[in-house]
């Protein structure tokens, strides 16, 4: 029987590809660069599975491919909000993505931005690359203390728990937590969490705030200029979820004023593009959507685009189905 055709839209992981050219009659993307829109349209003619990443925007236009040939995507990624999963629903496509493996790796990176942009990070590297250190002194730099303070979880699914277990085991911090559909009560009992009913209670008691929610329509801009005011004003925001869950002109305004006090940032809304005036801010901590990039974890990941996809073509259940 011949092996089905699949496309690969970024460069992966050397194992995954070599694993991928085992299973697959694989097109790699050997150059790393975006297919852009066209070249994904052409992808659901000519291949069986399409494997994107959460860069690639697999719209209704781009399935709406004729003759369509492709009947798998599977994403690289845990978020699948670049892809239209009523369009995919519609054409027939089985849609998977790759949860759990990436859960550590994000909460590390979301435990990296709350210190960093606590402890003024970013800013201190600048000062002594640029040469500027003149020395220690008792008043210099000062940034706000971590351990004990409160943190409010806006998402308590699989990286938000884990970020709740590094924060209260590891930082003895208090957590805060919205979620409407909660852990169990021995999950919230081991994480110490306690559970408020608005979004706007975690605001108004927490010291840190970070996003672990997904970017569904309802969420677009769920941190906007109302909700910053209702922060504390030297509370700090983390963001590792996604970048249109943050207005960021509003963002912008409420650092500006001093509404809040810092932001550590992974994720942007129109990534790679930054809006400017966070780029010039001392208080705010930038990287560039860092959260699951490990070599373990981008491994893993790929591996389990593959296990779904050698399940889905062997005719059962690939365990990661998300339509
Ligand atoms: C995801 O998987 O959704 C991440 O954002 C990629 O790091």
């Amino acid at each position: 029987m011949s092996k089905p055709k699949v496309i690969v839209t970024r460069r992966w992981p050397q194992e995954v590809e070599a694993r991928l050219q085992q299973l697959f009659d694989v097109t790699l993307n050997v150059e790393d660069k975006p297919l852009g829109q066209a070249a994904l349209h052409q992808a659901f003619r000519d291949y069986d599975a399409v494997f994107p990443t959460v860069t690639d925007r697999i719209d209704a236009e781009v399935m709406a491919a004729e003759p369509l040939r492709a009947r798998l995507i599977g994403n690289f990624g845990v978020g699948f909000n670049n892809i239209d999963v009523a369009a995919a629903k519609a054409r027939g496509l089985v849609v998977t993505n790759t949860p759990e493996v990436l859960t550590d790796a994000t909460a590390d990176l979301a435990m990296t931005l709350l210190l960093m942009t606590a402890r003024r990070a970013g800013e201190g590297e600048r000062h002594v690359r640029s040469k500027s250190w003149s020395g220690w002194r008792p008043t210099h730099m000062m940034g706000t203390q971590v351990t004990g303070k409160t943190l409010g979880l806006i998402g308590l699914g699989r990286i938000g728990r884990a970020v709740a277990q590094r924060a209260r085991h590891g930082f003895g911090m208090r957590i805060l937590f919205f979620d409407p559909y909660p852990p169990a009560a021995d999950v919230l009992r081991s994480l110490g969490a306690e559970r408020r009913d608005t979004i706007e209670s975690i605001l108004a008691e927490s010291d840190f705030v970070s996003l672990h929610c997904p970017a569904t329509p309802e969420n677009q801009k769920l941190m906007n200029a109302a909700r910053f005011a209702a922060m504390k004003d030297d509370a700090i925001l983390i963001n590792t979820a996604r970048g249109d869950v943050v207005d960021e002109a509003a963002l912008v305004k409420a650092l500006a004023d001093g509404q809040i006090a810092g932001a550590g940032l992974d994720v942007f809304a129109k990534e790679p593009a930054v809006t400017p005036a966070l780029l010039e801010m001392e208080n705010v901590v930038l990287l560039p959507h860092l959260g699951s990039a490990t070599r373990e974890t981008r491994a893993a990941m790929g591996f389990r685009v593959i296990d779904n996809a050698e399940a889905f073509f062997a005719g059962k259940e690939p365990r990661d189905r998300v339509a």
